[in-house]
């Protein structure tokens, strides 16, 4: 494929929560013990991320487990629950989130073409750990990058720089896949080739960068890519 803007990429970078990993299966494991499950699940992931910003901004690190307990604990409370129990339930089910459908043939398409292929996270290493054994992606990647290492949080550039020290690559020769629009600018004022993977079907963010290409999921990754 020519002119599209990834013709000198070598090396494909994910995001993981929300990319690769579907963030509402730990809440939907347990949808029949909440009243509203899809509020609960929604509230925590927003919240999730305001933690994320918000501790960058205030100089305030804890690393992402910490967030996303702190996060649950906000929805629960908003949501009137009170369940120790459940809580629990859905902490250890953050650790054993699925992936999306097509993300183990996608990979084993882009590792048999020889790209490498990375993920780069603010989950910690053992959230990551955890995520990619028990979809069983250990073979799929070269590195499992977690801003765990530089204690701030995307889009902060000093995170998608980690790719580039990881790799020694022009931002240029990496492709950046993420569902979260905000990643995907953050990703594309870094330099990065981008694509938006819209799961969601949203409107884009008004954040001063266009991502490269806009995705409904990572289905159409490989046909963008140059043949190797
Ligand atoms: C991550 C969040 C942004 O994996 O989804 O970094």
């Amino acid at each position: 494929m020519n002119d599209n803007g990834f013709e000198g990429v070598r090396v494909c970078v994910f995001d993981a929560y929300g990319t690769l990993f579907d963030v509402h299966s730990a809440v939907g494991r347990y949808s029949a013990r909440l009243t509203d499950a899809g509020a609960v699940s929604m509230l925590w992931r927003t919240k999730q991320l305001e933690y994320t910003w918000l501790r960058t901004l205030m100089g305030r690190y804890v690393d992402f487990w910490q967030i996303t307990k702190d996060a649950l604990d906000f929805a629960l409370d908003t949501q009137a629950v009170d369940d120790p129990l459940l809580r629990k339930d859905l902490t250890q089910a953050y650790l054993e989130l699925s992936c999306y459908p097509e993300v183990p043939k996608v990979l084993g398409d882009l590792k048999a073409r020889g790209f490498r292929c990375a993920i780069l996270s603010n989950g910690s290493p053992e959230m990551l750990g955890a995520a990619v054994r028990n979809s069983e992606l250990e073979n799929f990647f070269d590195a499992v990058i977690s801003i765990n290492a530089i204690g701030v949080y995307k889009p902060d550039p000093r995170v998608y720089q980690m790719a580039v020290d990881q790799f020694g690559l022009d931002p240029a020769a990496i492709a950046f896949q993420s569902s979260n629009a905000w990643d995907a600018a953050g990703a594309g004022a870094f330099g990065f080739k981008v694509a938006w993977i819209n799961r969601f079907g949203q409107r884009p963010e008004r954040l001063d960068t266009v991502a490269d290409a806009e995705l409904k999921d990572l289905k159409g990754l490989p046909d963008l890519l140059p043949a190797s």
